[in-house]
């Protein structure tokens, strides 16, 4: 990529850790909404993705569930993100999926930013979560280390402005750039087939960016972008890099964390996908398989 046509690109956050250690709930008050409120059983399914403005800035947001099934979102998640967020409940420590969410982290070799969450309660014990972090490599700044830990509380809001801070700090260092004047590239995010609307897709656009009528692909489908919902619901015409949005008018469901491109034109968004079809019967029939056996799981 030319280094003229690179800009400034907001930071893509993954929100990691444990089951129920509050990484929706803190993403909750960082957003101040209430999604918590709404999933099923308090257990997150998917990997949502939000954008939220700070101080004029951007961050984007991909929180992803903690429950042990979901190893693949979580890797995902690590794979597409250029720094996690590691939540830890300071009254439960390190568990096995925050030793899980630390390896993927590592194996994407993205920077780790631990949140120590629920401070609030009386049988919080920071040093604690110090300790066992040493362990997995993560050494606290104040213990002489080079890992930034700031406790939280997502019930509270004690604590997330240091948060936001330190994210946005650790984002500089990183200086992230993409080229917003070229066809979009991006990955699905999650994707289902919707009642009403047919097949919807969230995509994270990385590089370049999306339009109302470009001609995409998504693994093995393809299509042309009918119309994109941002993460506020709102109808919007184009997409720039480090944003999630929903896009309507895929041929089928594409498999979450697919590459998504955009194309020259229909033949060639077309054709783009019979090639990866060909090339990938196997592996998609497998992807179907797990995904089935996962749906059992609730
Ligand atoms: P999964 O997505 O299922 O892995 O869970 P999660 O990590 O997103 O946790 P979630 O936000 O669903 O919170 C789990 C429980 O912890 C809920 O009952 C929250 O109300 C509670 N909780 C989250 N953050 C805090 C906090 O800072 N303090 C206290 N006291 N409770 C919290
Ligand atoms: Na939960
Ligand atoms: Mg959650």
């Amino acid at each position: 990529e030319e280094e003229a046509s690179l800009k400034d690109r907001p930071p893509v956050i993954c929100v990691m850790g444990h089951v129920d250690h509050g990484k929706t709930s803190l993403l909750d008050t960082i957003r101040k909404t209430h999604v918590t409120d709404r999933e099923a059983g308090g257990i997150t399914q998917h990997i949502g993705a939000y954008t939220v403005d700070v101080d004029g800035r951007k961050i984007t947001f991909l929180d992803t569930p903690g429950h042990e099934a979901f190893t693949a979102m979580r890797m995902r998640g690590a794979n597409s993100t250029d720094i996690a967020i590691l939540v830890v409940a300071a009254d439960d420590g390190v568990m096995p999926q925050t030793v899980e969410a630390i390896s993927h982290a590592k194996a994407a070799g993205i920077e780790i930013v631990v949140a120590v969450n629920k401070i609030d309660k009386p049988s919080a014990n920071i040093e604690r979560v110090k300790q066992e972090l040493t362990e997995h490599e993560l050494i606290a700044t104040d213990w002489g280390g080079n890992t930034e830990f700031v406790p939280v509380s997502a019930k509270t809001g004690d604590g997330i402005d240091d948060l936001l801070e330190t994210i946005l700090l650790t984002a500089d260092i990183l200086e992230l750039k993409a080229n917003p004047d070229r066809r979009a590239r991006g990955l699905v995010i999650e994707a289902e087939l919707d009642k009403g609307r047919g097949p919807v897709a969230t995509v994270l656009v990385q590089k370049g960016t999306l339009h109302v009528g470009d001609f995409v692909s998504a693994g093995a489908c393809h299509g042309k972008v009918r119309a994109m919902i941002d993460d506020k619901g709102r109808r919007v015409k184009e997409a720039a890099p480090s944003t999630p949005v929903e896009i309507l008018g895929l041929s089928d469901v594409p498999s979450a964390g697919e590459v998504f491109l955009a194309h020259e034109n229909d033949k060639t968004a077309k054709s783009y996908a019979e090639t990866y079809l060909a090339q990938n019967k196997e592996k998609m029939l497998e992807e179907t398989r797990s995904k089935m056996s996962l749906d059992d799981l609730f």
